[in-house]
């Protein structure tokens, strides 16, 4: 069945984010107003391999759809044979390559941001994701370049590869996670395409999206680290609200919860600890909360204290 993105009139984007991005997170921001989600990074050696933790890794939620496959590499073959296995699985709507993730592994195998030294290369890649794909869409996450900004470059060559739309975080490589976001040239390469763009890099809350959306032109966003601890991010962007109220957050964080029981098992008691640390970050009695919480091993129990905090 194919589910088409109507992006006339933008959509929200939840970023790919290793560790972080799991399905049950996912699931929250989708019910939650974000109508496009990824897996995290997939290596496409792994695929080719059939490592159990990557098909482990693509599991989707129920709801989360469409639903975008990313996967890194720099090999045509191993990248063919990756698509191949991934056409086989029902339920992906598209394939993204990954082409800005900055760390040395990644670069040392000629992958993620170092496609940005080649463009060429990075455009054959993705003609050959798009060739042998039968999934509805292709697409590609970039940055602005590796060490220097070539924005329009980037944008044409992967139009040119036949992408459906492509996410560009406004920083380069060398860039890291902390230089300034250059949101004017995303608008560059906004310019340069016709093809839709998201905007991403340190969106935060609903008045940097409404900035990020003025200064790149762009109508569609992405968000990475600023739905953590936050996914009613997506809500607020989506209803237009400054602030959001407390019978949402309880709302959302206990969908998370549920979630997290339903996808790891009891074990989700424990992992979910680290996520309420977040959300209860600069909440009045937020350390009383965390030490009681932190021996917690029963279900009802654990979700008894978070409905009596978040209240
Ligand atoms: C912990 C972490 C993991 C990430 N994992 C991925 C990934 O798997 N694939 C990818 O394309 N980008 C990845 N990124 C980059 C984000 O998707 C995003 O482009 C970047 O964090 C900037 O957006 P933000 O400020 O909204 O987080 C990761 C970033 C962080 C901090």
């Amino acid at each position: 069945m194919i589910h088409e993105i109507d992006f006339s009139q933008g959509i929200l984007a939840l970023a790919p984010l290793a560790g972080f991005t799991d399905p049950p997170f996912r699931s929250v921001v989708k019910k939650f107003g974000a109508d496009l989600t990824f897996s995290e990074m997939i290596s496409s050696n792994a695929l080719k391999y059939h490592s159990a933790k990557t098909f482990e890794m693509i599991k989707k939620s129920p709801q989360e759809t469409p639903y975008i496959v990313q996967i890194a590499g720099s090999d045509i073959e191993v990248i063919k044979e990756a698509v191949l296995i991934l056409n086989d699985i029902e339920g992906i709507d598209g394939i993204d390559l990954n082409c800005g993730c900055p760390v040395p592994k990644i670069i040392s195998q000629e992958a993620g941001s170092s496609l940005l030294l080649d463009l060429p290369k990075m455009q054959k890649i993705i003609e050959t994701i798009k060739q042998t794909s039968n999934k509805r869409y292709t697409s590609a996450k970039v940055r602005l370049g590796f060490n220097t900004k070539i924005p329009e470059e980037i944008a044409k060559a992967c139009e040119a590869a036949g992408v459906d739309f492509m996410s560009i975080h406004g920083r380069t490589r060398a860039g890291a996670y902390k230089a300034e976001v250059d949101y004017e040239a995303i608008a560059r390469a906004r310019e340069a395409v016709s093809i839709p763009i998201l905007a991403n890099g340190d969106i935060t809350s609903y008045e940097k999206a409404l900035h990020v959306k003025e200064v790149t032109g762009c109508k569609s966003l992405m968000i990475g680290r600023g739905a953590v601890g936050n996914p009613w991010i997506f809500y607020q962007i989506k209803n237009e609200l400054l602030h959001v109220e407390k019978s949402k957050i309880l709302e959302i964080v206990i969908e998370h919860y549920n979630g997290m029981l339903e996808f790891y098992g009891n074990r989700g008691i424990a992992i979910f600890r680290k996520h309420l640390h977040t959300y209860s970050k600069g909440l009045p009695n937020a350390s009383e909360f965390r030490n009681s919480i932190n021996c917690v091993e029963n279900e009802d129990i654990m979700r008894d204290e978070i409905t009596a905090f978040f209240k």
